[in-house]
């Protein structure tokens, strides 16, 4: 899809389509009015007439209309316009978007961009546009052997801006939305591909092709060997069940002063996890191919970062497994020393994602982060305390939750912030290690998140536990390419504040 912006009003349009809205009820937008004083009342009338009544989700599609320039106007309801939150915004672009794709205009003018969003300023309102209709028209039919075509698709979207001089901003916010979900396309293909093509060296192969494209992107994959060199046991102790090789995939983005400190993202990238010894429950658990949804975040934010060549050093560290039951696998009980010399009592062989992000955040060390931030599908008990709409987060320092919460909150991609008092580490003391994997019932996510925190104390760092975003279930089953924006938009502030 080609997006760009544009300003002028909607009687001038020489389009396939011009798309406006309609509040509830039966109020014209701006540019809705325009186009009914133009066309003497004749939308006016049909809405009067009760063709539409305005509510969020409604559509009507007008054909050759009097004075007009363009071959057809397309009503969108928006509901009331009092309370436009950007959750409405972005259902309302995508039925607009899926309408079109249905109905043989091949090139739209949106004016929907108009629309007061609460909290959003025009680039942002540009933004959400973009996203959503990516969003809307993304299909994973790869594996398919017979897939929908659309015989007339929408290939090209124009949005508009108020005035001349928004369209420098405008350009920018095209940009970056185009980057973006370009980045969480990344994410979503990964998330989707069932664990037996998208193995660890697949994480890998896929990482080492975006160097291709950007010659300031470098890519270093560490296999077994290398990490038993390094002693990452704790890691090691995951892949030790399974046939397929682990990796360590680090991804090296330098595009600032090679003396900068780097951001660091760590991302968690369990092809499946089976839950080892310690198994899983068959109900629901072919979900546990989305378990690297960390890694494919990661790997969708630096394509983002790179497509924008943000002035930036960012390294990123994947750890990469399956977690499968074997006879070599880890047992309950088994203790391994991890790379930081910390011993670990595995009780609980499901806990493994903690068990692998802890060598890799060690790992970062070396580079001398200005902050290090791990993303993990790590807990259900995260899924229990925020539900699909709010990832968990953990830092200990908080200028960096504050900037995270920010990057959350302006992107519609947000985050919550949960303890890590103190009080927690008790439940995670073992008698015959220096820690246990696991913490018991009782606030599952932040034992999980106080685990990490012991491997993190040399660094400012976050940890956002995205079990319940990274994917949905049911008829809409699929990766959501979640947190892609947010990690993407907090690296453009941190440019933009530097
Ligand atoms: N990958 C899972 C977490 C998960 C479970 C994410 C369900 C999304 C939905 C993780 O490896 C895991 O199994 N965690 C255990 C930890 C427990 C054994 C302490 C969990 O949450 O049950
Ligand atoms: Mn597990
Ligand atoms: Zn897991």
């Amino acid at each position: 899809m080609e997006f760009s912006v544009k300003s002028g009003s909607p009687e001038k349009q020489r389009t396939a389509c011009v798309v406006v809205g309609v509040y509830e009820p039966r109020r014209l937008t701006p540019s809705a009015q325009r186009l009914d004083d133009l066309t003497d009342g004749y939308i006016s009338s049909l809405i009067r007439r009760g063709d539409l009544e305005g509510k969020a989700g409604q559509t009507l599609l007008l054909h050759n209309i009097n004075n007009t320039l363009c071959d057809r106007i397309l009503l969108v309801g928006c509901g009331r316009e009092r309370d436009l939150s950007f959750t409405q915004y972005r259902k309302i672009i995508s039925n607009a978007v899926s309408t079109l794709n249905d109905t043989g205009s091949m090139e739209a003018v949106f004016y929907l961009t108009e629309l007061p969003v609460k909290g959003c300023d025009s680039s942002q309102r540009i933004r959400h546009a973009i996203e959503a209709a990516q969003n809307s028209l993304y299909r994973f039919d790869q594996l398919k052997s017979k897939k929908d075509s659309t015989r007339r698709p929408l290939r090209k979207i124009v949005l508009t801006v108020p005035n001349r001089r928004d369209l420098a901003d405008g350009e920018r916010a095209v940009r970056e939305g185009m980057a973006i979900s370009q980045g969480i396309k990344v994410a979503k293909d990964l998330g989707n591909m069932p664990g037996n093509i998208c193995t660890p060296t697949y994480l890998a192969d896929r990482a080492k092709t975006l160097t291709r494209v950007y010659s300031n992107l470098s890519v270093d994959i560490l296999d077994e060997d290398q990490l038993e060199e390094l002693g990452m046991n704790a890691f090691l102790s995951v892949s030790s069940g399974s046939r397929q090789p682990a990796k360590m995939i680090v991804m090296n983005y330098q595009n600032t002063d090679s003396s900068a400190p780097p951001i660091c993202l760590v991302g968690k990238g369990v092809t499946f996890d089976s839950g080892g010894i310690s198994l899983k429950p068959g109900s629901a658990m072919d979900e546990m191919k989305y378990d690297m949804c960390g890694a494919a975040s990661v790997i969708g934010a630096v394509n983002a970062i790179a497509e924008l060549q943000l002035e930036i050093n960012v390294v990123a560290v994947i750890p990469a497994t399956e977690n499968l039951p074997d006879g070599l696998a880890t047992k309950p009980g088994d203790i391994v020393t991890s790379y930081s010399g910390t011993t670990i009592e595995i009780l609980n062989t499901d806990a493994e994602g903690r068990l692998i992000l802890c060598d890799a955040l060690s790992y970062c060390e070396r580079f001398n982060p200005s902050v290090v931030i791990d993303i993990a599908t790590l807990t259900g008990a995260c899924v229990v305390a925020l539900g699909k709409h709010a990832a968990g987060l953990f830092s200990n320092h908080s200028p960096l939750a504050h900037d995270l919460n920010n990057a959350g909150k302006s992107t519609g991609d947000r985050v919550w912030e949960m303890p890590l008092w103190e009080e927690y580490q008790e439940q995670l003391k073992s008698n015959f290690a220096d820690l246990a994997n696991i913490g018991g019932k009782e606030a599952g996510s932040v034992t999980a998140a106080t685990f990490l925190s012991a491997f993190c104390k040399k660094y400012h760092w976050a940890h956002l536990d995205i079990a319940g975003v990274a994917w949905e279930s049911g008829t809409k089953k699929g990766s959501t390419g979640r947190p892609v924006s947010l990690l993407t938009q907090y690296i453009i502030d941190q440019v933009d504040n530097s």
